[in-house]
């Protein structure tokens, strides 16, 4: 117990800089603390949160509470309950107060490379404050809901930091959501004022982001929700002030009205349970969820995964290329780096404009140390061959992270080899937008065995769980294959649903009782080596974006041709899933590829080119069981052209249908 309020201590600022003692330096170390987590969590996360700064301090025992179990009513937790604290004071204040008011908090690269920015502690804490007084100028309160809509520029952390400063729930939204997708999220959490710019330079493609948040703004108007203030930041070589559409009444220029406002902002004091943000996310039905995060738990989570999964350590220099829309870029980019006292590289443009040395080059300049993508890019950029990495000078590297999606063999050992020089432990940590941190992992320590593909063993706190798909029971075997599922609670786990706790229990505690359900299917290993097998529900990940199938078969079922639609994923080498779509069009509508074209540009407006389909597969009809479910088993042999593989099929309606889609593929 010492020696955890001991590791505690040096979480805090002041703790020795260039102390690079290994934390878990053997397995003995791991298994400990592990052990302590799970069998005293409310003993086990106090210590941990002493690391940070509470203005009131939550009692040592009586802080945790937690239900999981429908059987026994409501799902409810809650950690450090009692504890008052602010995030963006244990990111910001703390750290100026401990003298590194002059490191970078931000390091910044646009999508031109010499277009750079360096923010340091003491300048992000300055503009935070004084977007913290302008919102609070515009009336925002504690639990008020404020909507970002930016791109990955220094002032998306700084808003998102302005909103946890003054207790408002931020909902940030990946510029690469349409106008739709963007309303229906104003609209969800009632956002009164939102946070854009003018647009952004992706690649060689300007993306007019003020026209599309306009778009937004009178969608969510005629749904019943006012936009009250629209602040606007001009982005350099997007587009001209000049030119951007404009509303006297609603919009305000960022350069225009935050610079006056007072640089000193007294952070407004929260409830540990009160919540940090929302973060919209898919589920396997209806409409996106509004998964919502609380300020202690989340703020603790992160923080002690950053130290312990990633060895973060006050002045690292971290590069996550995740965008801030995302959950990684929540807790990886800017709060889990900021509450460690780190350097957080932000890249502005995309990793392979100009060329595929683009990220390679920004580690070299800036000295990265924690370097942590998704399989995607990897995959994109080792295409483009090992010269690109090995033009740059990778030696500052230490730790390599990745998440998000299943990384392939090919994919890690090219990290590990080309990228790390064998050097560099890779961490494929697997986690979810719920769970608000990095759950199962290959820890980066040097008695750790890490395989190539595995998601490693469980973080602190965290007790997975292999269940029999079929009965529900648990697989107790060491070796063990079926769905994965989660017992207890953690800090950082979501609270609930936004206006939906119902369907909080629903989706994720009542599949399988007592339990908290991924969607994930998992393998462990004879060694309790963890093995993500990709989701069994109606999820897809297309380059680590997380995707509905229920949401793209809405939106091509909006379209007034479109009968019918059902949506599958498939395997892309590149992408990890495609998105694939059989249509059935109206009676009347005629199959051609201007009307596969209409379709498509429908999707993109209506949820964002990331979510159009790859392919898009006629159907007269769909094979569909009698009591009207589509079976998408028989969809994905289709696909995939496995079609002697269909297994039993006697219980569709109309068998017929199937020979019929076997023709019409590629046609
Ligand atoms: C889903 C969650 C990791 C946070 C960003 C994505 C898949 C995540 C891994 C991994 C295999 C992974 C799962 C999960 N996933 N990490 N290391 N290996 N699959 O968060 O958008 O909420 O998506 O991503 O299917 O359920 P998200």
């Amino acid at each position: 117990m010492q020696r955890l309020e001991v590791l505690a201590r040096q979480l805090t600022a002041g703790a020795a800089v260039e102390d690079r003692t290994p934390l878990l330096a053997t397995k003995n170390d791991y298994d400990t603390m592990y052990k302590r987590s799970i069998q005293d969590p409310e003993g086990f996360w106090g210590e941990m949160a002493l690391g940070y700064h509470w203005d009131r301090k939550f009692p040592a025992r009586g802080h945790m509470a937690a239900n999981t179990d429908i059987r026994r009513g409501p799902v409810s937790i809650q950690f450090f309950a009692g504890g008052t604290t602010n995030m963006s004071y244990n990111c910001l204040d703390r750290w100026v107060a401990a003298g590194r008011g002059e490191q970078a908090a931000l390091i910044w690269e646009g999508n031109d490379e010499n277009e750079r920015r360096t923010v340091s502690y003491r300048e992000l804490l300055a503009e935070v404050n004084r977007l913290s007084n302008w919102l609070k100028s515009r009336g925002v309160k504690k639990g008020d809901a404020v909507t970002i809509y930016l791109p990955m520029v220094p002032e998306l952390p700084a808003a998102m930091l302005a909103c946890a400063r003054v207790g408002a729930v931020h909902s940030v939204v990946f510029a690469g959501f349409s106008a739709d997708s963007l309303a229906q999220r104003m609209v969800d959490c009632n956002a009164k004022v939102l946070l854009t710019a003018t647009g952004v330079m992706r690649g060689t493609k300007p993306v007019l982001l003020k026209t599309i948040a306009d778009d937004a703004v009178k969608l969510a108007a005629k749904a019943g929700q006012e936009t009250s203030s629209v602040l606007c930041l001009e982005v350099a070589n997007a587009l001209a002030a000049a030119d951007t559409p404009w509303n006297p009444v609603r919009d305000v220029w960022w350069h225009a009205a935050v610079p006056m406002q007072s640089a000193e902002c007294e952070p407004t004091w929260l409830d540990s349970e009160d919540r940090s943000f929302l973060l919209y996310t898919s589920g396997s039905t209806g409409k996106p969820k509004g998964v919502v995060h609380c300020v202690g738990g989340y703020m603790v989570g992160v923080g002690v995964s950053c130290r312990y999964l990633y060895d973060m350590r006050p002045g690292d220099v971290v590069f996550t290329t995740a965008d801030c829309g995302w959950i990684t870029g929540h807790s990886y980019l800017a709060y889990g780096p900021l509450l460690c006292g780190c350097s957080s590289v932000i890249m502005g443009g995309i990793p392979t404009h100009p060329d595929g040395g683009r990220a390679w080059r920004m580690v070299e300049r800036y000295k990265v140390r924690q370097f942590y993508t998704a399989p995607t890019l990897l995959r994109s950029l080792l295409q483009l061959g090992d010269a690109w990495p090995r033009q740059s000078d990778l030696s500052s590297l230490r730790v390599l992270a990745s998440a998000g999606e299943p990384m392939n063999e090919h994919a890690w050992h090219w990290f590990h080899e080309v990228v790390g020089s064998s050097r560099c432990p890779v961490v494929d940590t697997w986690w979810q937008t719920e769970t608000g941190n990095a759950m199962l992992i290959p820890l980066p320590c040097k008695w750790f065995q890490a395989k190539a593909g595995s998601a490693g063993v469980p973080f602190f706190g965290v007790c997975p769980v292999v269940l029999d798909p079929t009965t529900g029971n648990e697989i107790c075997t060491t070796e063990a294959e079926g769905v994965l599922a989660l017992r207890g609670v953690w800090p950082g786990m979501m609270r609930t649903l936004h206006g939906d706790h119902e369907r909080f229990e629903s989706a994720y505690f009542a599949p399988y009782k007592g339990y908290y359900f991924t969607g994930d299917g998992c393998r462990r290993d004879a060694d309790g080596h963890y093995w993500i097998t990709g989701r069994v529900d109606d999820v897809i990940n297309v380059s680590g974006h997380r995707i509905g199938t229920a949401e793209v078969e809405s939106a091509l079922t909006e379209h007034p041709d479109c009968a019918e639609a059902a949506v599958i994923g498939v395997d892309h080498a590149l992408k990890g899933q495609a998105i694939y779509a059989f249509v059935t069009l109206r009676g009347h509508v005629q199959t051609s590829d201007a009307m596969r074209k209409l379709l498509m540009d429908h999707v993109r407006k209506s949820i964002g080119p990331f979510a159009v389909p790859e392919v898009i597969h006629w159907a007269p009809g769909l094979p569909k069981t009698r009591s009207g479910k589509i079976m998408r088993r028989v969809l994905r042999k289709i696909a995939s052209g496995e079609e002697k593989e269909l297994g039993d099929i006697s219980t569709l309606a109309e068998p017929g249908v199937v020979d019929m889609l076997i023709k019409l593929r590629g046609k």
